[in-house]
């Protein structure tokens, strides 16, 4: 198998002067790929040269993955901490002691001592079953709250101060809510993960992060292509096929996906894309070691954004809520 050598995938320093790697591995597979698919993938991941891996308690798959870890440990592939794996709590565990159990949840299923990166997964308790169709709604969903956010927080703090956590962060946040998070944490959130592609550039947010060492990681870098239909709307557009990326792909004779990632990793978001394709990860893992974009085709990027969010959220909203857009605070105030 190929390998990409450490020493050519850069590194990005955190607040907390730790380093993360500028690209990782998704790990959802949604309802299209299975468990030992992901967790197949990651083992192969691992051999190319991937050490970040996007993991979540929700994705299902922690047990099989941890597994890999674990042998990829045993083996003498690779050290545990030349690895740096995220896990996120789900909407359902935001309570006291919740957020706890499932941290140690996810260690168990990891199989590790400490998670390198935690999230708060989406900033509501608002909880739907898994794969359910897109017009569900729990009568129990509440919007963003506050002190309850900020009482979850303090248990991630917690989870830091206990050694579980090497770093805690916020996913699916806004600027209003970053605001107030900020003013009130004691540990800062270190990076934000936040959907980025180059259709959608949330430059406004992406800056306020830089501008408070907030690292971004960006999910979804290629424009999901495969996400399911509950995930799409008729006004969608695929990154990939926008005439910019395409010529610029065209331009390095490469697929437009790694276009987006290139981009990704030159803007300064850690891109975290998903595969299950041994050629795909290790081309998106390559491209960020070669043949960089040049300026004029990074200024030509900026012109591909189209404000147009994939992963909406709707299943999280409550009664008496207008649209999906009241999850993001788009007047630049909280939606209560
Ligand atoms: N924090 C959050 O709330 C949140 C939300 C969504 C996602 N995420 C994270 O972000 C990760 C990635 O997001 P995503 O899966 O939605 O979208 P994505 O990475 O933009 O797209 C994944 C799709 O791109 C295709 N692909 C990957 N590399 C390719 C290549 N080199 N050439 C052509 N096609 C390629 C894959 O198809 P093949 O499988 O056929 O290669 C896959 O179906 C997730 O796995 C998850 O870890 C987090």
């Amino acid at each position: 198998m190929n390998v990409v050598e450490q020493d050519k995938i850069p590194q990005i320093t955190l607040s907390s002067g730790e380093k993360i790697p500028c690209i990782g591995m998704g790990t959802f597979g949604s309802d299209r790929v299975t468990p030992e698919q992901v967790s197949k993938a990651v083992l192969g991941a691992i051999k190319c040269g991937y050490r970040l891996f996007d993991c979540a308690a929700i994705y299902g798959n922690e047990h099989l993955i941890g597994a890999v870890f674990e042998q990829a440990v045993n083996e003498g592939i690779i050290k545990r901490e030349e690895l740096f794996i995220t896990s996120k709590v789900w909407n359902n565990m935001h309570g006291r002691g919740d957020v706890l159990l499932s941290c140690a949840k996810s260690l168990k299923d990891l199989r590790l001592d400490y998670i390198d990166l935690y999230f708060i997964h989406w900033p509501f308790p608002n909880y739907h079953p898994p794969g359910c169709d897109g017009d569900t709604r729990n009568p129990d969903s509440r919007p963003y709250n506050h002190e309850k956010f900020m009482a979850t927080w303090r248990e991630m703090e917690k989870l830091v101060d206990e050694g579980l956590v090497r770093h805690i962060g916020t996913s699916n946040v806004t600027i209003p809510k970053l605001k107030l998070i900020l003013r009130d944490a004691r540990i800062k959130p270190a990076v934000n993960e936040m959907e980025l592609h180059p259709c959608f550039q949330q430059g406004e947010l992406f800056q306020f992060c830089l501008d408070h060492d907030i690292q971004p990681i960006g999910y979804s870098p290629i424009g999901s292509p495969n996400r399911p239909e509950r995930d799409r709307t008729p006004d969608d557009l695929a990154d990939t096929a926008q005439p910019v990326v395409v010529e610029i792909a065209e331009k390095h004779g490469i697929h437009p996906a790694l276009v987006c990632l290139k981009w990704a990793v030159q803007r300064g978001q850690i891109p975290i894309p998903f595969t299950t394709t041994k050629k795909n990860y290790l081309a998106n893992l390559k491209c960020i070691t070669e043949d960089p974009l040049t300026p004029s085709e990074m200024e030509a990027m900026k012109s591909v954004e189209r404000n147009c969010r994939l992963i909406k959220g709707q299943v999280f909203l409550w009664e008496g809520a207008d649209s999906w857009l009241d999850l993001w605070d788009v007047d630049g105030t909280i939606t209560t």
